[in-house]
C-alpha cells in the first residue's frame, strides 16, 4: 500500500465478531437452527465453523446470514489444532457442558498478546460442580453432577463471564454471576439467549443473573455491530486527515473511543444509527489513554491509537491495563520513523511529523490493523505481511478501505 490519500466517504458497519463468536457457541445449547443475520466473513467465523462440525454441529451460510444447526451434536471433544487457534473455542466449554455434560479441550489458542489463562473460566465452571482433569494438555470435564452456583469473578473477564453464563442456561436452579464483565456484547448474547427462551439478567452490569431453563431453541439474531472495527476505520479517516461516516454504528458503543478522537481535534457528529468524524489536518496528541475493562477504554483499540499518536502534535502517554504484550507494536512502529519508548506497560509516545512506508509483519490482529493505519498515513510503500491475521477480525479490510479512497491492494506472496 502506498500512503498519502486522504480517507472520505461512508461505510456501513457489520456484525462484531465479538458478538457472533459467543453466540455460535450458544447456537448448540438448541437442537433446532439459529439462523445470524449479516454475519461476518472473517477467518475466525470460519475457524469456529470448522470446529463446530468435528462436534458435528452443521453450519452454512444463505447469502450473508449463518445458519447453525445444533441437533446432532455427537461430541463434546474439541479438535486440538483448530483449538489452538482461535482462542474463542473456550467459549464453547460452558455450552457443551449445558447440553452434553461432558467436554474435553485443549488449551486454547488466539492472539499472541500475552498469557491469556483460563482460569477464571474453570474456577467457575468448578463452582457448578463440574469436575476437571488434565491429562497430557487436554482438560476432561465432567458436568454430570452440575448446579447452579454464586460466581465471583476474581477479574472481569469477557470470555469468563459469557462462558458461565452459557453454561447455566440449562442448569436447573439460579446461577449469579459477580463481578461479571460489562462489554456490550455480553448484553448482547443475553439478548440471543433470552430470544430463544433463556432467562438471563443484568448483563451489562456488574451482576448477572441466569435462571436455568429445560429447554431452548434457535431463532434467528442480528448480532450488534463491530464496535472495534467502527473504532479502527475511524481511525483511519482521522489519520489521513479524512473523513467518514459509519453507517450502523451506535455511538453510545463507541464514546470511550471518539472521546479520545476528539481529544485530538476530530470533529464527531452522531445520529442514533451513525457516527462522522472529520479529522484535522494535523491531528493533536491526547494526554493519557489507559487500556480497563469496559467501559473502560478498550483494549482492542489501543494499537490503533498508538499509531495515530505517532504522528499526532505533541507527546501522548499508552497505559496497557488488560494484555501485557500488546506493545510488540512500537517497534514496527519506530522502524517507520516513530518515537515511542516503552517501559514495562507504559508506552510514550513522541508524534513525529511523518512515517516511512517500509516492510513489515502484522503480529496480531489489532496491531495488523494498526500498521496499515500508519501505512496509510507514511510516505512510500509499505508492505504488510501475514495479513491472515488481520483477517480473523476485518472482512477484506483493503476493499473497504480501497472503497475510501485508499491506495492499498491485497497481493499473493509469488506476485
Ligand atoms: C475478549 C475479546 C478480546 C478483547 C478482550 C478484552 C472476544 C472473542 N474477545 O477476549 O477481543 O481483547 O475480551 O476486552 O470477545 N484472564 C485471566 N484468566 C482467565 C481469563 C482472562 O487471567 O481465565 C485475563 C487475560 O489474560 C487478560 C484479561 O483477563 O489479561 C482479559 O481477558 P478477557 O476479558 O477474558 O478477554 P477474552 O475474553 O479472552
Amino acid at each position: 500500500m502506498r500512503g498519502g490519500e486522504r480517507i472520505s466517504g461512508e461505510t456501513v458497519i457489520g456484525a462484531a465478531k465479538n458478538a457472533v463468536l459467543p453466540m455460535m457457541a450458544a447456537a448448540i445449547l438448541a437442537d433446532t437452527p439459529s439462523t445470524f443475520v449479516h454475519c461476518p466473513r472473517i477467518v475466525d467465523v470460519e475457524s469456529m465453523r470448522g470446529i463446530l462440525r468435528c462436534l458435528g454441529v452443521e453450519s452454512r451460510w444463505r447469502d450473508d446470514s449463518l445458519v447453525i444447526d445444533g441437533s446432532r451434536i455427537i461430541s463434546g471433544e474439541m479438535p486440538e489444532k483448530l483449538s489452538k487457534r482461535v482462542r474463542s473455542s473456550i467459549f464453547l466449554l460452558g455450552p457443551i457442558l449445558g447440553r452434553l455434560r461432558k467436554a474435553a479441550v485443549v488449551y486454547p489458542g488466539g492472539c499472541e498478546i500475552g498469557l491469556r489463562p483460563i482460569d477464571l473460566h474453570l474456577n467457575g465452571l468448578k463452582r457448578m460442580g463440574v469436575e476437571i482433569r488434565e491429562a497430557g494438555g487436554v482438560l476432561h470435564c465432567d458436568g454430570s453432577r452440575m448446579h447452579a452456583a454464586d460466581i465471583h469473578l476474581d477479574y472481569p473477564s469477557v470470555g469468563a463471564t459469557e462462558n458461565v453464563m452459557m453454561a447455566a442456561v440449562l442448569t436447573p436452579g439460579r446461577t449469579t454471576i459477580s463481578n461479571a464483565a460489562r462489554e456490550p456484547e455480553i448484553e448482547n448474547l443475553q439478548a440471543y439467549i433470552n430470544a430463544m427462551g433463556g432467562s438471563v439478567q443484568g448483563a451489562g452490569s456488574a451482576t448477572v443473573v441466569i435462571d436455568g431453563v429445560s429447554k431452548v431453541r434457535g431463532v434467528s439474531f442480528s448480532p450488534m455491530f463491530d464496535r472495534i472495527a467502527a473504532g479502527t476505520y475511524l481511525c483511519a479517516a482521522a489519520i489521513t486527515g479524512g473523513e467518514i461516516t459509519l453507517r450502523g454504528a451506535e455511538p453510545r458503543h463507541l464514546t470511550a473511543v471518539t472521546q479520545k478522537l476528539r481529544e485530538m481535534g476530530c470533529r464527531i457528529e452522531e445520529t442514533p444509527d451513525s457516527v462522522s468524524l472529520r479529522a484535522p489536518a494535523r491531528l493533536r496528541a491526547f494526554d493519557t489513554l489507559q487500556t480497563q475493562p469496559h467501559p473502560g477504554f478498550p483494549t482492542d483499540m489501543q494499537s490503533q491509537m498508538m499509531a495515530l499518536a505517532s504522528v499526532a502534535r505533541g507527546s501522548s502517554v499508552i497505559v496497557e491495563n488488560v494484555f501485557e504484550n500488546r506493545f510488540a507494536l512500537a517497534g514496527d512502529l519506530n522502524c517507520m520513523g516513530a518515537n515511542i519508548r516503552v517501559a514495562g506497560r507504559a508506552a510514550l509516545v513522541q508524534g513525529v511529523e511523518r512515517l516511512n512506508g517500509i516492510h513489515a509483519r502484522a503480529r496480531d490482529l489489532r496491531g495488523g490493523a494498526a500498521l496499515v493505519l500508519a501505512a496509510l498515513a507514511a510516505e512510500g510503500e509499505t508492505v504488510i505481511s501475514d495479513v491472515h491475521l488481520i483477517d480473523r477480525g476485518y472482512a477484506k479490510m483493503e476493499d473497504t478501505l480501497s472503497r475510501l479512497g485508499a491506495d492499498i491492494r491485497r497481493v499473493s506472496l509469488t506476485d
